[in-house]
């Protein structure tokens, strides 16, 4: 992907028309994820039926232009997808499904991911369940990003 250096059309969409936005009554899953460097915070909410596949999702996000946007496009992706393709839902796939993010922006596109691993932690423990490579959740993105 060529670096980007400003806000692509589809960032600008979806920060000033966010997909999504709310929260979900009795949540199949809820994750929640910071940054302490700049102090943002996404939350995202997964309805999943008994097949495993995510019906709906809504965030809250407490935070940057760009980690607005990453939260609507991954609520965008993730809707209509079994656990396990949701859980394949990269930061990297989110960033090119919004036309990049300049790289200042890319971590922000990280809690997105990050988000959503953590609400399929919560669905897989209140569910009794193992999905299989999904990993612990971190409370803080810092903890994955490499100094
Ligand atoms: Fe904090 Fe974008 S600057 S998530």
């Amino acid at each position: 992907m060529s670096q980007v250096t400003e806000y692509s059309e589809k960032v600008m969409d979806h920060f000033s028309n966010p997909r999504n936005v709310g929260e979900i009554e009795n949540p199949s899953g809820v994750g929640t994820v910071g940054n302490a460097k700049c102090g943002d915070i996404m939350r995202i909410y997964l309805d999943i039926d008994e097949n495993q596949i995510v019906q709906d999702a809504k965030f809250k996000t407490f935070g940057c232009g760009a980690a607005v946007a990453t939260s609507s496009m991954a609520t965008e992706l993730v809707k209509g997808k079994s656990v396990n393709e949701a859980l394949k839902i990269t930061n990297k796939a989110v960033m090119e499904a919004l036309d990049g993010l300049p790289p200042v922006k890319v971590h922000c596109s990280l809690l997105a991911e990050e988000a959503i691993h953590a609400a399929l932690w919560d669905y897989a423990e209140k569910n009794g369940i193992t999905i299989e490579g999904l990993e612990p959740p971190v409370k803080d993105i810092e903890e994955k990003v490499e100094v």
